[in-house]
């Protein structure tokens, strides 16, 4: 693709489209952005402060579910290139209620995929449509092994499948329309301007204010963790380089289990381990979840740069540095959330503003 061209990012006032965004304006100074995202609980236009004012940068507020608008914004912009954030992210409200997550995660998506289709039908060059999904669309993994890109669909939550589904209608739209999607499959993501519902900002805010911190279950289920600035680097190499039709598993082989995740933030901020609690476990939890990248690796030179103790000293710093910025995410609706979430699984209510 074309890096003098303009982009359609949707999604990106979210964590990582924010995080991506502002990296891809820094790093290709002729290329033009469009932000398209509904601003839900997770969409904060001050993740992009520092953007806004850039004569490159636009935001449009909208629903990708919104056929007509997202119709218009491709005839007007005619982007060659998609990158497509939106999405309901969490699993936990996956769990509580999963019609956001079908109508955002595979409707939106299909909505996004047929406009993409019938305006690149119009010709113009080179394109490329880039879906982020997840590791989690391949289940639970038991020890020692890797998933690979042709490993198997198994997601157990509603998220995950709702990612699957979209992932699916990526490969079908390349397939019968020749759609030049790419889905990359990435582990999970942290670091600044996190939504401090996912565990590391969560433990971060709990473990700063001396409140227990819920850890689900007995604490040993494995994630492997990458830091979002990875994770736009990665996204960045396939948007430029990757294959079409093609998956790319993006992971920095970073596994680490829960409590030792806990156990470093409490450590960090010089607080007891006694503020752990052991919470009722999450509904069909995954016990491990761990890729094999070697794709990315070898076909378009992709590493990660950032290790796990630089990038989580980084993250708890840009927490405590940022009390303001958290204080907008435990407003409003995130308190009715938490009590419902965390009310059948503590066993001590807490608060969280
Ligand atoms: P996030 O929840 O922080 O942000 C999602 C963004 O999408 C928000 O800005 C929200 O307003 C927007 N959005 C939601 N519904 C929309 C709609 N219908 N129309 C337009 N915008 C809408 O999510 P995130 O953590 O930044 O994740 C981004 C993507 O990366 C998601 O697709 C997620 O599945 C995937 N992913 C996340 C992780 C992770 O660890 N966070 C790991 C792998 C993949
Ligand atoms: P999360 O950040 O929700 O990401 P995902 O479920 O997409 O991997 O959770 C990461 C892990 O942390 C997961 O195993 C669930 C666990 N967890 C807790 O133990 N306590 C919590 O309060 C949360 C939010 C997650």
């Amino acid at each position: 693709m074309n890096r003098r061209d303009a982009l359609l990012v949707t999604g990106g006032a979210g964590f990582i489209g924010s995080s991506f965004i502002r990296y891809y304006l820094s790093e290709h100074p002729d290329v033009r952005v469009l932000n398209l995202d509904k601003l839900t609980y997770a969409g904060n236009l001050s993740n992009l402060a520092d953007v806004e004012s850039n004569p490159r940068y636009r935001f449009v507020q909208g629903d990708i579910t919104d056929r007509r608008l997202v119709k218009s914004l491709f005839a007007e912009v005619s982007p060659p290139g998609i990158v497509n954030f939106a999405a309901e992210s969490h699993v936990d409200r996956s769990i509580l209620d999963a019609s956001p997550f079908v109508d955002t995660n595979i409707r939106g998506t299909l909505v996004l995929l047929e406009c993409a289709r019938a305006q690149w039908a119009k010709g113009g060059g080179d394109h490329r449509f880039v879906q982020i999904s997840t590791d989690e669309v391949y289940g639970d993994l038991a020890e020692g092994g890797l998933s690979s890109e042709d490993s198997p669909l198994a997601p157990s939550s509603p998220y995950s499948a709702s990612k699957a589904s979209a992932d699916l209608l990526c490969g079908a739209f390349f397939r019968t329309y020749g759609l030049p999607a790419i889905v990359t499959r990435c582990t999970n993501n942290y670091g600044p301007y996190q939504f401090p519902e996912k565990l590391i900002p969560l433990m971060i805010l709990k473990a700063s204010r001396g409140e227990k911190l819920p850890v689900y279950g007995d604490g040993s289920n494995v994630r492997d963790w990458i830091h979002v600035s990875d994770h736009c680097r990665a996204i960045e190499a396939v948007l430029l380089r990757g294959r079409p039709g093609t998956v790319y598993n993006v992971g920095a082989g970073c596994e680490k289990r829960n409590i030792e995740i806990v156990r470093s933030i409490l450590s960090y901020l010089g607080q007891p381990e006694e503020l752990v609690e052991y919470v009722t476990d999450r509904p069909g939890h995954d016990q491990r979840y761990a890729l094999d990248s070697s794709k990315i690796r070898e076909e378009l030179g992709w590493a990660p740069h950032v290790t796990f103790d630089d990038g989580i000293r980084q993250t708890i710093e840009w927490y405590i540095d940022h009390p303001n910025w958290v204080k907008e995410c435990v407003s409003g609706d995130y308190r009715e959330y938490y009590e419902r979430n965390y009310g059948e699984r503590c066993s001590r209510g807490e608060s969280v503003d």
